[in-house]
C-alpha cells in the first residue's frame, strides 16, 4: 500500500481553497493525487470537478473521487476524474445486509496504466460468495431506488429548509456549490438521498432529533430512512475541529429511504412541530 508522506486537507472545498491550490501549483508545488467526494459528507458540497480536471491535466496529478453520496445513478463524473470510488454498501445495495466497494479506473486517464497496475497488484478476490449473491440481488433495482429516494429527499430538504428554527439545510441543490453538482448530474438524475440540518439553536436540534420517528444509525443510502447526530458520532473527540469545517456539534444528518414521500414529510413535520417556539434565535 502506498504511504502518502504528506497530505494537505482542503476541508472547506470552496473557491478560496481551490484558488490556494492553484497558486501553490503555479509556484511549483506538486501533488500526486487529489481525493474528493461528490458531494461531501455531511456538508453536501460539490467540488468544481471541471476546474480540478484542468489543473490535473496542467500539473499532472490524478483525481480520485468518491461518488457514493451522489451515486453514479445521479451523477456521471467519469469525464473529469481518473478514479471513481464507490461504497457499494450504501445505495447500490440498499439492503444494509452486505458490504462492498468498487474502484473504477478511467480507461481514458493518462495515468490509467500506472493506477490500474498498482490496484491490480494489491487486489485479492476475497469477496465471500454469499455476499456477492446478496449484493447482486440487492442491486438489481438500484436505479429506481436511487431515483425514488432522491426525489423524496429533495422534497424533504425543501420542506425542512422553510422552517423558522432551521438555519440551513445542506443538500446538493440548496448549497452554494449546486452548479458544480449540476456539471455532472445526469439528465434524469436527482440530488441524492442525504442531507444535514443546522438549526439556529442546539435545543431545537435535540427536540427535532428526539422526536424524529425514524431509525437512528450511522449508515446512509439504506432503503429505510436513518438519522444521526453526525458530529457526535463521527467526531466526538474533535468537535471544535469539526465545527471549524461547518460541521457544528448539533448538526443532524438524514439519509432518506424508500418510504412513501408524503408519509416521510408527515414524520418530519411532526418532529419540527415538537420544537419549542419560545426560543430566541442567536447568531453563531
Ligand atoms: C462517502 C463514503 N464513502 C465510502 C464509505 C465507506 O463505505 P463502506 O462502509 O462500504 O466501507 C463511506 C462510509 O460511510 C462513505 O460515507
Amino acid at each position: 500500500m502506498t504511504q502518502w508522506r504528506k497530505f494537505t486537507l482542503y476541508g472547506h472545498g470552496n473557491k478560496i481553497e481551490l484558488d490556494q491550490l492553484e497558486d501553490d501549483l503555479i509556484s511549483g508545488h506538486r501533488i500526486s493525487a487529489l481525493f474528493c467526494e461528490i458531494p461531501s459528507n455531511p456538508q453536501l458540497r460539490s467540488p468544481d470537478l471541471r476546474r480540478l480536471r484542468t489543473l490535473a491535466d496542467k500539473y499532472d496529478f490524478a483525481i480520485a473521487c468518491d461518488d457514493t453520496i451522489g451515486s453514479f445513478i445521479n451523477v456521471n463524473i467519469l469525464p473529469y476524474v481518473d478514479i471513481v470510488m464507490t461504497s457499494l454498501t450504501k445505495s447500490f445495495s440498499g439492503g444494509s445486509d452486505v458490504m462492498g466497494g468498487s474502484v473504477v479506473v478511467n480507461p481514458r486517464s493518462a495515468h490509467f496504466h500506472t493506477i490500474f497496475d498498482a490496484v491490480s497488484s494489491e487486489w485479492e478476490d476475497n469477496f465471500f460468495p454469499a455476499d456477492a449473491i446478496t449484493l447482486s440481488k440487492n442491486c438489481s433495482d438500484v436505479v429506481s431506488r436511487v431515483l425514488k429516494s432522491s426525489f423524496s429527499a429533495e422534497a424533504i430538504a425543501n420542506f425542512i429548509n422553510r422552517h423558522p428554527s432551521v438555519k440551513r439545510v445542506n443538500y446538493p441543490s440548496l448549497v452554494e456549490s449546486r452548479k458544480f453538482y449540476e456539471q455532472v448530474k445526469r439528465k434524469d438524475g436527482g440530488y441524492g438521498s442525504l442531507m444535514s440540518i443546522i438549526f439556529h439553536e442546539p435545543t431545537a436540534a435535540i427536540e427535532f432529533y428526539d422526536n424524529l420517528d425514524v431509525p437512528k444509525g450511522p449508515s446512509l443510502g439504506t432503503n429505510f430512512t436513518l438519522a444521526i447526530p453526525y458530529a457526535f458520532l463521527a467526531h466526538f473527540k474533535e468537535l471544535d475541529w469539526a465545527a471549524s469545517y461547518d460541521v457544528p456539534r448539533h448538526i443532524v444528518r438524514i439519509s432518506v429511504g424508500l418510504e412513501d414521500t408524503e408519509k416521510l414529510l408527515r414524520v418530519v413535520e411532526k418532529a419540527l412541530g415538537c420544537i419549542s417556539t419560545n426560543l430566541t434565535v442567536s447568531e453563531e
